[in-house]
């Protein structure tokens, strides 16, 4: 990312700040559009993963619809210009204002996790006077392979209806006037880096899918998620293998002619588009340990505190010089609150610039006031 960018830059801005290289964040969305477009499949971005607006322009530009997990997220997608007919709205709490408000914009469909959000959903429709359309979540059981803090498809997950749960859910669908069931929906975990999940998440859905035509339902929508991992050991290495990823739905899902088969994709998209960007503050070398105190700390990229996750860590102020071990913490009063231990890096000094990569999923919308910090700033590559 930043072989091809003019980094002295940095040293002019204040930190920290949230850097997007919107040039890989098109070459991602093309990447990903061009291997998706020979199989018809149709690309939800996760709004979850970051819902900035400038990101969220480039995206709808491309043609991708939305998958939104809160009123909030519809309606920011409605103002970006997000054609409403491609927006599905997930969840496993909708309030019912938020529901209305989802009705109200005429959203494509509601993914129901619940077969009381199903009766709900119904009432507040009928109310209205509208049919909602709904693709029913199953949670089929399948393990992710990925961090259990971010796997949602097993037995143990709140997310979806179990499959014991089906047969009352058929019956509730068929007992509601206000409710239009156009398909089922799934969604297995996240940064799923072993795509032979996707198999057999695949089998899961061609039985699911049978089940509910043996019922006598029309199965229109097959929505398979999102989760597709991105590599944070390389950040350079940039784009996600769409390609394979979408192959094995194309080789494994038994997809009729009158099918369509939806994912919803997140970090995939944007996670390497965005480095948060941050400043040594001091460092204190201690008998133990050494530490370089950055100006950015949990508040601002919650993911390796709250999942332990890895970022690579980049001292952009100094060459290759002596390596020196050290703890890479923020300001914030946690002991939580660090971004690696014993990462090793250049000998570094106070106003050093740091990059932490790959922080363009599940970064910015993740930060919080904690400490009462001040808001995470953004900068745009074509902007400086
Ligand atoms: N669809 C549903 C229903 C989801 O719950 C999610 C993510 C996605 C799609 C998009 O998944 P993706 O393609 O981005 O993996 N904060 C965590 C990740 C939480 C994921 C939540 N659901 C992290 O920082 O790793």
């Amino acid at each position: 990312m930043f072989a091809d960018k003019d980094i002295s830059k940095f040293n002019n801005i204040e930190t920290p700040f949230y850097y997007y290289d919107t040039d890989l964040l098109q070459k991602t969305l093309s990447t990903c559009a061009e291997a998706a477009k020979p199989y018809q499949f149709h690309i939800h971005y996760a709004l979850k993963a970051n819902f900035n607006s400038v990101l969220l322009e480039q995206i709808k530009q491309i043609g991708f619809g939305a998958d939104c997990v809160s009123a909030g997220e519809v309606r920011r997608a409605v103002e970006v210009g997000f054609d409403n007919k491609k927006i599905v709205f997930a969840g496993v709490g909708k309030s019912d204002k938020e529901i209305n408000e989802a009705l109200d914009l005429d959203i494509f469909c509601f993914n129901v996790e619940s077969i009381q959000e199903l009766e709900v959903l119904n009432e507040l429709a009928a109310a209205k006077g509208k049919t909602a359309q709904v693709a029913i979540r199953i949670n089929p059981n399948v393990d992710a392979h990925t961090h259990h803090n971010i796997t949602t498809g097993l037995d143990e997950n709140k997310f979806g209806i179990n499959s014991w749960d089906l047969q009352e859910c058929a019956e509730t669908l068929k007992a509601s006037a206000n409710l239009k069931f156009i398909g089922i929906h799934f969604h297995i975990g996240s940064q799923i880096t072993n795509l032979d999940v996707y198999k057999n998440l695949c089998v899961r859905v061609n039985e699911f899918c049978s089940w509910f035509e043996d019922k006598g339902f029309v199965v229109k929508v097959l929505n398979v998620g999102g989760g597709l991992g991105i590599d944070y050991y390389n950040p350079d290495s940039q784009i996600p293998d769409f390609k394979s990823y979408f192959k094995i739905f194309k080789d494994f899902l038994e997809v009729k002619s009158n099918q369509e088969v939806h994912f919803e994709l997140g970090r995939a998209l944007v996670g390497q588009s965005a480095s948060l960007i941050t400043r040594a503050l001091y460092i204190k070398n201690g008998k133990k340990k050494n530490f370089v105190v950055l100006d950015a700390g949990m508040t601002e990229l919650m993911r390796p505190a709250l999942y332990q996750a890895y970022h690579k860590i980049e001292n952009l102020s100094r060459g290759n010089g002596t390596e020196v071990k050290y703890d890479i913490v923020g300001p914030i009063c946690e002991s939580t609150d660090c971004f690696g231990k014993e990462v090793e890096q250049p000998e570094s000094f106070r106003g050093d610039v740091f990059a932490i990569r790959s922080a363009g999923a599940y970064g910015e919308v993740m930060a919080s006031k904690y400490n009462l910090r001040d808001a995470i700033r953004s900068v745009y590559s074509n902007e400086i």
